[in-house]
């Protein structure tokens, strides 16, 4: 029999292909039944209009690109950062920011572990708070007012798929968003990051 197969190119293929495609299935048809990776966790709420802002400011400036936002279920990771990433977190997220390159430490949990003070200094200058810190200043954003024109857009899109945004909130999306700068935003992002589970560092 192992001579016929390895003397039989084609038969080995479909072989191949089903020893393959049933170790995908074994992997990939529980998660289309659990719902613990597709349901938001109690109290999610979509970012508020100033939040999202921010987060549009985030990826703007590549912080993704130093900050993972994935807390790993690994015990080194769960130590430093708290309660490891949950999917549930998550599924308001588009597009998600996990990543996997950390220049810095990951945000997941930053959210409420600094004070917004704090923030503002560190994006500032980061020397200032961290004198050791390589991460670059970020100081335009506190002298940009934040451009609130799509605003309204965004929202409408991220409704469309699956946000559960009212038609109220997008309709007044924009208040009191007047007179507030890119690093308002940002920081307001980043003061509710994995605020939801509590078991913290
Ligand atoms: C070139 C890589 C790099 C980029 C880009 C970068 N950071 Fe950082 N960040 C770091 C490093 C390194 C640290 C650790 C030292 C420190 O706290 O300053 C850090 C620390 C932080 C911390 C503190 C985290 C903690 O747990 O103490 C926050 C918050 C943060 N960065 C936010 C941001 C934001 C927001 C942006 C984008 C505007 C950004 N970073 C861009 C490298 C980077």
């Amino acid at each position: 029999m192992n001579d016929f197969i390895e003397k039989n190119i084609g038969v080995m293929l479909v072989l191949i292909l089903i020893a393959v495609s049933f170790g995908g299935a074994v992997e990939i048809i529980p998660l289309m039944t659990q719902k613990v990776v597709t349901q938001p966790i109690e109290g999610l709420k979509p970012l508020s209009p100033l939040q999202l802002e921010g987060r549009d400011i985030y990826i703007r400036e590549g912080c993704n690109v130093c900050h993972s936002q994935m807390i790993r279920p690994l015990r080194a990771e769960v130590e430093r950062y708290g309660h490891y990433t949950v999917a549930g977190e998550l599924v308001y997220n588009h597009p998600f920011l996990w990543g996997s390159k950390r220049t810095g430490p990951d945000l997941a949990r930053v959210g409420g572990l600094y004070s917004d003070a704090w923030h503002r200094a560190h994006l500032r200058d980061p020397r200032s708070v961290v004198p050791e810190s390589n991460m670059p200043a970020f100081p335009w954003l506190f002298e940009k007012k934040l451009n609130i024109d799509d605003t309204a857009a965004k929202l409408k899109a991220l409704q469309t798929l699956g946000v559960p945004y009212t038609d109220e909130q997008i309709a007044k999306a924009t208040d009191g968003l007047d007179d507030k700068t890119e690093a308002d935003a940002l920081i307001a992002y980043l003061q509710q990051l994995g605020t939801l589970i509590k078991d913290r560092r």
